[in-house]
């Protein structure tokens, strides 16, 4: 069976991550959505609602499960038993950025292989933080989320 983790931070899960995930679905038997931390990032949705939004977001998609975990990509890797890492590529940056983390995670464990998925250029501009910047003025981001984002994010902010 090959089994494909897409990690990230979900803070939240937008259309694009969704892209990647459906596209990913359709190649490998089994994908775990994995919610990590990026300890550079200051959280808003707290790990626990990350996960519920992406599994209410990804209903019907039978072979996707979401997990969260508090550690290195590499030691949730080995207890998957996965090898393979799937990371959404919007442009350049996030290249240079993915490059560099791609050969960090082969130096740890050296079973394990990062594979690049162009994202959709309908959502490369997207970013959870403009979501979140977009919400806190006021604007739209009805064609940016999942449904059920936008009402969390809007209920969210007004607490
Ligand atoms: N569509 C839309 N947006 C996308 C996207 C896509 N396809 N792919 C990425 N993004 C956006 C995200 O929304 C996020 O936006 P933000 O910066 O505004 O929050 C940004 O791109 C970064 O995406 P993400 O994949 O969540 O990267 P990250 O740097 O936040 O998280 C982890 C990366 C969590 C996977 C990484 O930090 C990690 O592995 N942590 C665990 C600890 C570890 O092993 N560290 C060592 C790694 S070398």
């Amino acid at each position: 069976m090959s089994i494909a983790v897409y990690p990230g931070s979900f803070d939240p899960i937008t259309n694009g991550h969704l892209d990647i995930i459906k596209r990913a679905s359709k190649i490998f038997s089994k994908v775990i959505v994995a919610v990590l931390i990026n300890r550079d990032k200051k959280g808003f949705f707290s790990i626990e609602e990350r996960k519920e939004l992406i599994e209410e977001a990804i209903r019907g998609l039978d072979n996707v499960e979401v997990v969260s975990f508090n550690g290195l990509l590499v030691d949730f890797m080995k207890e998957k038993e996965a090898r393979i890492i799937i990371k959404g590529l919007r442009n350049s940056t996030d290249f240079e950025y993915e490059h560099q983390m791609a050969l960090m995670n082969k130096k740890l464990n050296e079973n394990v292989e990062t594979l690049h998925m162009s994202t959709n250029p309908e959502y490369s501009y997207i970013s959870s933080s403009a979501i979140r910047q977009i919400v806190s003025f006021g604007g739209e981001i009805k064609e940016f989320v999942p449904v059920n984002v936008e009402v969390a994010i809007k209920n969210k902010m007004k607490n």
